[in-house]
């Protein structure tokens, strides 16, 4: 891996001392690239180091959960919700605890509600994680954004357009056509256009001309295999899109089946930690690429609701083997993130077909990030950490660092008191 690589390191002091020095011997022996680029990454890994520290003690963060829109002062009204919703606290306790142990002197949970506002003002917040499918409504994921948006306080995670095409299957899909990147065929229906009649609908024809089937049925918003549903032939397909219809009030994605092996893959922004060591790469890091292992009759990975994720389920993919796949899976990461300005982390979920060839499912906004539990339940990033030699807390500091080094180099005018922050003296 090309990169740049600094230590955290304890005080300010040390910081400049580390910054001022000459590159250490043992790493300018290491060089492999363009050593006219490479010094100018180094030296920003080390400033980044430095930066990252000392915000890190000074900034008060809120990791913001999914809110419940039954508890009494949540919303105005309550309404529907087309996503299925899940509250996510437990891994914002996670991200939390992680975010302590690396040195935040404080950090709080709050739930995505109407109080938001208030809460983060109260509490003198200046960064939010956020770790929340919304509340309720349409867009949900994009709720929590907009409103840290208009607030003006910085976050981690997706811009609120960016949050909205990825938790919208079908729009997210026909960016990924427009850039040539390969997703199964499909089309929506919306139960307010009347029953769906395969034979005669104009769409279908002109999408799936002759093919029979088999099809996938499924929520253009939704989350953990629920109410993703096979169907083997055309017949079948008006009463599960009208049933999926009934559940979601949304449009209902129906798409050709594709019947190999399934796949997951992260990609991030270029800050990456190892060991508590920051490197620059010099483009989206891709990682964690695992093969979901299907039992034979499993046509659909079963919902990590109904059987958690664990080992025997996540196969971690081992460059002696699968190398194939894996570098088809990096080259997916890289081209989705970097091709669509994609700015913190997503998992590109990735189904073959009968010949092999992958297809990008969907890609995850906000993946699973919980963290590995003794008793062996796990995510499928935190799985898939250990073959690039990263441990959990490695992935939440690179996430945040990423994001620091986002706002002080391209978003200034976004993130002044952060810049205040930083220049505050020690007492
Ligand atoms: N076109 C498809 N062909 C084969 N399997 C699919 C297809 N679409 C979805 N699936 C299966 O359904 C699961 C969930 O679908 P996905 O699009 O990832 O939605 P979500 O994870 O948001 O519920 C996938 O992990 C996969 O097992
Ligand atoms: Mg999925």
């Amino acid at each position: 891996m090309s990169g740049s690589t600094a230590k955290l390191v304890s005080s300010p002091i040390e910081y400049l001392h580390r910054a001022m020095a000459s590159p250490e011997p043992e790493y300018a022996e290491a060089i492999d690239v363009n050593p006219n680029v490479l010094p100018v990454r180094r030296t920003r890994a080390d400033e980044l180091a430095g930066q990252v520290e000392r915000l890190l003690s000074r900034m008060r963060i809120a990791v913001i959960y999914g809110g419940d829109k039954t508890e009494d002062g949540a919303v105005i009204y309550q309404s529907h919700n087309p996503r299925s919703w899940k509250s996510y606290q437990t891994v914002a306790e996670d991200i939390a605890a992680s975010l302590r142990r690396m040195g935040c002197r404080y950090v709080t949970l709050m739930a995505d509600d109407m109080r938001l506002a208030q809460r983060l003002q109260d509490e003198g917040i200046h960064f939010a994680w956020l770790n929340t499918g919304g509340v309720q409504g349409f867009c949900s994921v994009s709720h929590a954004p907009a409103i840290l948006e208009m607030l003006g306080v910085p976050y981690l995670g997706h811009d609120p357009l960016m949050a909205g095409i990825l938790d919208s299957k079908h729009t997210f899909k026909r960016q990924l056509m427009g850039l040539g990147i390969p997703t199964a065929e499909f089309m929506t229906w919306h139960g307010a256009s009347g029953p769906l009649n395969p034979s005669t609908n104009p769409e279908f024809q002109k999408i799936f001309g002759n093919y029979k089937g088999p099809f996938i049925v499924k929520p253009v918003s939704g989350r953990a295999s629920l109410n993703v549903e096979f169907v083997g032939d055309t017949y079948g397909l008006a009463p599960v899109a009208q049933e999926i219809f009934d559940l979601t009030q949304n449009h209902v994605l129906i798409e050709r089946y594709l019947g190999g092996r399934e796949y997951c893959v992260a990609a991030c922004g270029p800050t990456v930690a190892h060991d508590g060591q920051l490197d620059k790469l010099d483009g989206p890091f891709t990682f964690a690429a695992v093969e979901r292992v299907l039992q034979d009759d499993e046509r659909i990975f079963t919902s990590m609701d109904k059987r958690p994720i664990t080992g025997k389920r996540v196969r971690a993919l081992v460059p002696a083997t699968d190398a194939q796949v894996i570098n088809q899976l990096n080259e997916l990461g890289r081209r989705v993130f970097t091709e669509l300005n994609m700015e913190t982390l997503v998992r590109l979920d990735v189904r073959a077909d009968e010949e092999g060839r992958l297809f990008v499912l969907e890609t995850n906004p906000k993946p699973d990030l919980k963290a590995p539990t003794e008793d062996g339940v796990t995510s499928l990033i935190a799985e898939g950490l250990a073959e690039c030699g990263m441990s959990y807390d490695d992935l939440i500091l690179s996430l945040i660092a990423d994001r620091v080094d986002l706002l002080l180099r391209q978003r200034r005018g976004s993130a002044g008191h952060l810049v205040e922050l930083l220049t505050i003296c020690e007492a």
